[in-house]
């Protein structure tokens, strides 16, 4: 199983190494499972153990005049390989386009980043149906390489993320069934997962891991949805 704790605009840099000091720990006899980290990009570190440190977002170009961003310069002295595309928040709270979107792809793939590319579909879309989810989240690939060897997928409903009230176990069985079927990468389920829920969401077909948002901030929380799923 793939854990990847998404941070967002949470934690320091210094309780970020605190965290990831005790999850090693924690984790040092885990063999089986992967472990990612996208901590705020103020604690971005070189680090070398069986946590991945990605970055939650970042401009595509070398560098150059973006103001407020950062790019592959500033990621590269830190050996960050890894990155999430796509998440609703940005494509929502920060207008990302799906071009923009695209472009950032592309870029980074191009660097040979790991990429976590992420798809939902809002409220509206999942009242009218499964056909109508699948055909949204199709259109979300549109651009983007699903074949790319380092790529990861991950299955965020909008309605689900940060609301405490994750997606049913069917709704997750039928929609990652349909994308396994549009792209064969790792596939992971993002959207209020808890350690109530872990090992339902951790059983169902072609799940693959998860992406955790509020349930990942406090170390011993995340510890004990990890060693639940187990
Ligand atoms: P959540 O966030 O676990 O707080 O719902 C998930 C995400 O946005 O990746």
């Amino acid at each position: 199983m793939i854990f990847a704790a998404n941070f967002k605009t949470n934690h320091t840099r210094a309780s970020t190494l605190a965290y990831l000091e005790q999850l090693e720990q924690k984790i040092a006899n885990n063999k089986n499972d992967k472990f990612y980290l996208f901590p705020p990009s103020t604690a971005i570190l070189s680090h070398n153990s069986n946590v991945t440190i990605g970055v939650q977002n970042a401009y595509p170009a070398r560098n150059g005049a973006f103001t407020g961003e950062i790019g592959l310069e500033q990621l590269e002295e830190f050996g960050i390989k890894t990155i999430l595309i796509g998440h609703s928040e940005r494509r929502q709270l920060l207008k990302e386009s799906d071009e923009d979107i695209a472009k950032k792809f592309t870029f980074f793939k191009e660097h040979d980043f790991e990429i976590i590319y992420c798809i939902g579909e809002p409220l509206e879309i999942r009242e009218q149906g499964d056909n109508v989810v699948i055909d949204y989240l199709a259109g979300q690939f549109t651009g983007i390489d699903t074949n790319y060897k380092n790529l990861i997928i991950a299955y965020e409903p909008i309605w689900a993320i940060g609301t405490g009230k994750s997606a049913t176990d069917l709704e997750i069985a039928t929609t990652h069934k349909a994308l396994k079927a549009l792209c064969s990468k790792p596939l992971l389920y993002g959207g209020s997962v808890n350690t109530a829920n872990i090992k339902d969401i951790t059983s169902i077909p072609n799940v693959d891991g998860v992406l955790v948002g509020s349930a990942s901030l406090d170390v011993n929380n995340f510890v004990s949805l990890i060693n639940t799923a187990r």
